[in-house]
């Protein structure tokens, strides 16, 4: 099994990308879902196919090809399906406190219970061996980040908190009822989330499994898009996964490129070059502009054929994390892959959110987290091929 998803900033073109791939892949014989975690579903969009057929699909997958299905989740649907009591707590909870019903039934899908349910997905087909490869579609930057925290932080509260609130809810129910109107939640709602957590388990290490789920950063040649995409870069390292690689869209062709958009590409060129530096090692991909919107098969495969090239869409581009930032001791530690490196040759700057770290010719710019931006690097050691840089 194999799993990639395709992250980016808003329109960079990550449901063409995931789509082209997913179908690429399906072109190779494998058995291939492409899944959107996007609410704003677009898939369906992509292979050009009709929206009432999704719609009456319910979220479930449909076949677009040979060897390939779609699969856009229907949130009401999983609701009925995963969430009944504990969806049914906090609609109540929203209704006494002064909602009206439906007002409060609407604002109980809580955030992440679309995620959720896609993990439930992914786990299910892992575990049943549905597919070969699953291509994960993502929504804006921002909320796949949510989707790829969310095993970490369930895992969290299970252990830490559930246990406890449990218990609380237990004591205080008796008590409380005198007081106010507010339920606590109850035993059934103990028991579905619990239920739920034991049907995610085991997907995290999946998720973070380098030889099975890689990320791939779809981006555009712009400054700000490829600021969003450095950030996205440093948070999928800082949750263990491994990026295989960036891809560039919508290159402006050089014969497109008279006259009034000639300033475009020489400011494109000069982007791809910045690119090259932020993410190297990790291998860049290119796909041009397009003379027309990428819908429908030809056009995806067109896309497929010109990125990828020779390759197989499947394969790990590239293996290992480039950075990891650890906390060890109450101290920050930043490790970079460098080989060949010598301590001599480093030179370490901060500036702002950038960490730049210089060897030889050679640049290389790191964002870093919030929490070590605002600290200065206390030192740096080489360590076999690996530089660890600490922070005051
Ligand atoms: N290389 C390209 N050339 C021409 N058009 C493109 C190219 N890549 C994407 N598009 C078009 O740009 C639009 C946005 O692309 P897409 O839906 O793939 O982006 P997205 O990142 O998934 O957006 P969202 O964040 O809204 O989900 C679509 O109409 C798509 O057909
Ligand atoms: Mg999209």
């Amino acid at each position: 099994m194999r799993i990639i998803l395709f992250a980016g900033k808003g329109g960079v073109g990550k449901t063409s990308v995931s789509s082209a791939t997913g179908l690429a892949a399906a072109r190779k014989g494998l058995n291939t879902l492409v899944m959107s975690l996007d609410t704003a579903h677009s898939l369906a969009d992509a292979f050009d196919l009709d929206r009432r057929l999704m719609d009456k699909n319910k979220g479930q997958p449909v076949a677009v090809a040979d060897n390939l299905a779609i699969q856009e989740i229907d949130v009401v649907e999983e609701i009925d399906k995963n969430w009944g009591e504990v969806y049914r707590y906090f609609a109540t909870l929203l209704n006494v406190t002064g909602l009206d019903e439906v007002l409060a039934e609407e604002l109980a899908v809580l955030p992440g219970m679309e995620e959720v349910s896609a993990l439930l997905y992914i786990n299910r087909y892992l575990r049943q061996d549905n597919y070969d490869v699953i291509i994960l579609d993502c929504a804006p930057t921002g909320e796949s980040l949510r989707f790829v925290s969310i095993p970490t932080a369930l895992e969290w509260y299970m252990r830490k908190l559930f246990q406890l609130e449990r218990r609380v809810a237990k004591v205080a129910r008796p008590v409380v009822k005198h007081f106010t109107d507010v339920p606590l939640p109850g035993d059934e709602y103990f028991d579905a989330l619990e239920r739920l957590f034991k049907r995610l388990e085991g997907v995290e290490k999946v998720l973070t499994d380098p030889a099975v789920t890689t990320v791939r950063l779809v981006t555009n040649p712009e400054k700000i898009v490829l600021r969003e995409t450095q950030r996205a870069f440093m948070y999928f390292c800082m949750y263990h996964m491994s990026i295989d690689a960036v891809i560039i869209n919508r290159i402006l062709p050089a014969r497109a490129a008279e006259g009034y958009f000639e300033h475009w590409r020489q400011a494109q060129l000069e982007h791809i070059e910045q690119a090259k530096q932020f993410f190297s090692p990790v291998p860049q991909f290119e796909v041009p502009f397009y003379d027309n919107e990428v819908v429908g098969a030809e056009a995806l495969d067109r896309l497929g054929r010109e990125l990828y090239q020779a390759q197989d869409p499947t394969d790990v581009f590239f293996r290992r994390p480039p950075y990891i930032f650890e906390k060890e001791n109450g101290h920050y530690r930043l490790q970079v892959h460098l080989p060949f490196v010598s301590s001599e040759d480093v030179e370490l700057a901060n500036r702002g959110e950038d960490l730049i770290v210089r060897i030889g010719g050679f640049k290389q710019h790191i964002m870093l987290p919030r929490q070590l931006a605002s600290r200065n690097p206390s030192g740096a050691k080489i360590d076999q091929d690996r530089l660890n840089i600490t922070f005051e």
